[in-house]
């Protein structure tokens, strides 16, 4: 075995330690609102293997650091209007889509075609989401949480437990002012579900022993002691497409050998069900379900009382069709889908809006240690066409995203349990921790750095909670396209802020159609400190305005290779720009309100007290000139520019030559 690892290896193994940021929407890295460089807890809420100085801070809606979570700012999306899902011939018919530009960086590299533009590993990038509607509260509540501690969770005590004691666990475990995506009951189902016995787990020795007397699926080769995150499941999370049902849904997965495409778009929870045992409190199958079971396979669930039940994943369900009969009627119609099925983390089926497949495309092909650019000169991206929530009710929702990366020095796809090291039985894993080669002169051996936790390895981002809401009411608003224009970035300089990035548009090159709508947002903190502990970096917030905080507004100017906006008066960008819609409410808006609302990033609303009395310019105490007391994040404007190219600019942050936050939005 060591003689043939010799060759590859040399080649191929450069450094385990890589990782994967979201810059857009900002990845959270586990942070939440810490001054420091380093996040305070890495497994706050999920497990992502990445440096601990990267992330963004979660947005603050004014110009002082939230002390709950109502003071938090969430990004508010617009979803795509119905026509996006409406098939005509099998094809989308491409009117009303919401388009997010998801950007990220990852080190190890990706991308490139195995047979024509071969790289030094196989990655592959899976992007998915989670929602559920904003009116949930308690316990189940996606949030952000106003704490950097991860929520408890204690084993059951008695394999019998009954519910009562189940919903005390729960109870005592869960705490509000904690970030929370997945619900308690998920992790508590992985903890309590036996292990996929068929997994190839190389040399690692996985605990035999979650407590309880067997081991489950929070032991896993790249996480052999169960340690835990947030409540993520260390098995879901590790494998994709997972084989059992899954509280996310699949956007897209990015390959490096597409022809793979057609397995993950039919093995996607999206499209296929996938099974698990449900067992009763109480005899037979007549009491109420159990969130859990040990039983991970059909033979062991049914000899032992349970039901092997499938599970259908969904959009949100659609409770005005009550039968199966009228949700499969109904389904087809209006470009709406609907399934009838039974929902993760529930028994009783029920009318569900079905999901397509996720997208399948080529990775971006990014270099080897390397945290930076595709081809092309951006960073990794991916346009998200948002979904349509056909209740129109608003969602909150959390996005992650996860870089995959395996080498060929075993099948990565077809190695299993058999080749586990097995040393009584005589079977040596393929790789093995740090093994010894001796490359022909007699004793003289080289180690390899071969970590087999991580020989394999997947790193994850996540957003913070975002909201997605129903566009806004008007004849031609369900077919409009809406781009999203945000910012990116954070305080400091590049030192400072890496592996994060420093401040910029995104997307900074706009080009769009005359009727396309842009949606202007944007979210910062204030409490980018970056203060020590720095781990592996530079501490500082080097930049412009109070320590701490970030702040974004857009100026027109001529030309991207100036620095200086316009006066008002010369400025063409917001003369026929209509207002779709704005997050103050306001109806009346003249172009020179819509100007300094956004130059102001909402400090003012308008100009003249008539428009908007206590917050015009006219009324209101002076804003800082470098934006100190004016809100951290802009509640967003839908606007249709007139044809044109218009060239923008932040006023606090550009600065020649360290700093260039500009962009250009054209439209045709
Ligand atoms: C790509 O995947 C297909 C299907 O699994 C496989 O047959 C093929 O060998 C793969 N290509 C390469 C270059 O590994
Ligand atoms: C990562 O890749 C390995 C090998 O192809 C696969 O077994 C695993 O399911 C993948 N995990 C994720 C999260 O994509
Ligand atoms: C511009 O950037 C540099 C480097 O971060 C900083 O030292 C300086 O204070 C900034 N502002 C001005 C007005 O130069
Ligand atoms: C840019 O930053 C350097 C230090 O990083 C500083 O010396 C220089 O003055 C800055 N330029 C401006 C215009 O502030």
């Amino acid at each position: 075995m060591m003689r043939c690892v010799a060759v590859l290896l040399l080649a191929a193994c450069v450094s385990v330690q890589a990782d994967t940021y979201m810059h857009n929407p900002r990845g959270s890295n586990n942070r939440l609102n810490e001054r420091s460089a380093n996040r305070n807890n890495g497994n706050r809420m999920f497990d992502s293997q990445n440096n601990n100085r990267g992330g963004y801070n979660v947005g603050d809606s004014t110009d002082q650091a939230s002390g709950n979570e109502a003071q938090q700012y969430r990004m508010k999306y617009f979803e795509s209007g119905p026509y996006k899902t409406m098939v005509a011939d099998g094809q989308l018919t491409g009117q009303g889509q919401s388009l997010m530009t998801i950007e990220w960086t990852n080190q190890h590299g990706c991308g490139g075609d195995e047979d024509t533009d071969p790289h030094k590993l196989n990655c592959n990038i899976v992007l998915q989401y989670m929602c559920q509607e904003d009116s949930v509260t308690g316990d189940d509540a996606i949030r952000n949480g106003r704490t950097t501690q991860t929520q408890n969770h204690n084993r059951i005590n008695n394999l019998n437990e009954n519910q009562n004691t189940a919903n005390n666990r729960k109870n005592n475990a869960v705490r509000d002012d904690r970030g929370l995506h997945e619900m308690w009951d998920w992790y508590d189902k992985c903890y309590n579900r036996e292990r996929n016995m068929g997994l190839f787990t190389a040399d690692q020795k996985l605990k035999t022993n979650n407590g309880n007397g067997y081991s489950s699926a929070i032991y896993t080769r790249q996480n052999p002691n169960g340690n835990r995150r947030g409540y993520e499941c260390p098995e879901e999370r590790d494998y994709y497409p997972y084989w059992h049902p899954s509280p996310w849904k699949d956007m897209a997965i990015l390959v490096s050998n597409q022809s793979l495409c057609e397995f993950y778009q039919s093995e996607s929870f999206n499209v296929k069900q996938k099974y698990e045992c449900v067992e009763t409190y109480g005899a037979g199958n007549t009491g109420t379900a159990k969130h859990w079971s040990r039983w991970n396979n059909e033979a062991e669930c049914t000899e032992n009382g349970g039901q092997w039940l499938a599970f259908t994943n969904y959009l949100e369900k659609a409770p005005q069709l009550t039968t199966q009969a009228a949700c499969e009627a109904n389904s087809g119609t209006n470009g709406m889908r609907y399934v009838w099925g039974r929902p993760e983390g529930e028994t009783a089926e029920q009318c569900l809006v079905a999901l397509d497949p996720p997208d399948c495309q080529p990775a971006p092909w990014t270099r080897v240690n390397h945290l930076g650019n595709t081809r092309g000169g951006q960073a990794s991206r991916y346009e998200w066409t948002m979904p349509y929530f056909p209740s129109d009710n608003t969602q909150r929702c959390v996005m992650r995203l996860r870089y995959n990366i395996t080498t060929d020095d075993y099948d990565p796809i077809n190695t299993d349990a058999s080749q586990n090291q097995n040393i009584n039985a005589g079977v040596l894993s393929p790789i093995e921790q740090n093994p010894y080669v001796d490359i022909g002169a007699d004793r003289l051996a080289l180690r390899l750095a071969i970590n087999t936790a991580q020989y394999g390895r997947t790193f994850q981002d996540r957003s913070h909670a975002f909201l997605i809401m129903p566009r806004p009411a008007g004849a031609d608003m369900a077919a409009a396209k809406i781009f999203n224009l945000n910012v990116r970035g954070k305080r400091g300089n590049i030192v400072q802020v890496y592996p994060a990035v420093e401040y910029d548009f995104i997307p900074n090159d706009l080009e769009i159609n005359q009727g396309d709508l842009v949606h202007i947002q944007w979210t910062g903190s204030n409490t980018h400190n970056n203060n020590a502990p720095g781990g592996d970096g530079q501490t500082g917030d080097a930049g412009e305005g109070r320590g701490g905080t970030d702040r974004s507004n857009i100026v027109q100017m001529l030309d991207r290779l100036e620095n200086f906006p316009m006066p008002f008066e010369q400025t063409t960008m917001w003369t026929e720009a209509q207002v779709k819609w704005i997050y103050t409410g306001t109806t009346n808006m003249e172009p020179m309100d819509l100007a300094v609302n956004i130059a102001s990033s909402g400090y003012y609303e308008c100009m003249k007290a008539a428009t908007c009395q206590g917050d015009s310019v006219q009324n209101k105490n002076k804003m800082n000139n470098l934006l100190n007391n004016a809100p951290a994040s802009y509640g967003g404007a839908l606007i249709e520019f007139a044809q044109g190219e218009y060239f923008y600019m932040g006023s606090r942050n550009n600065n020649f030559s360290n700093r260039s936050q500009k962009g250009r939005l054209m439209i045709k």
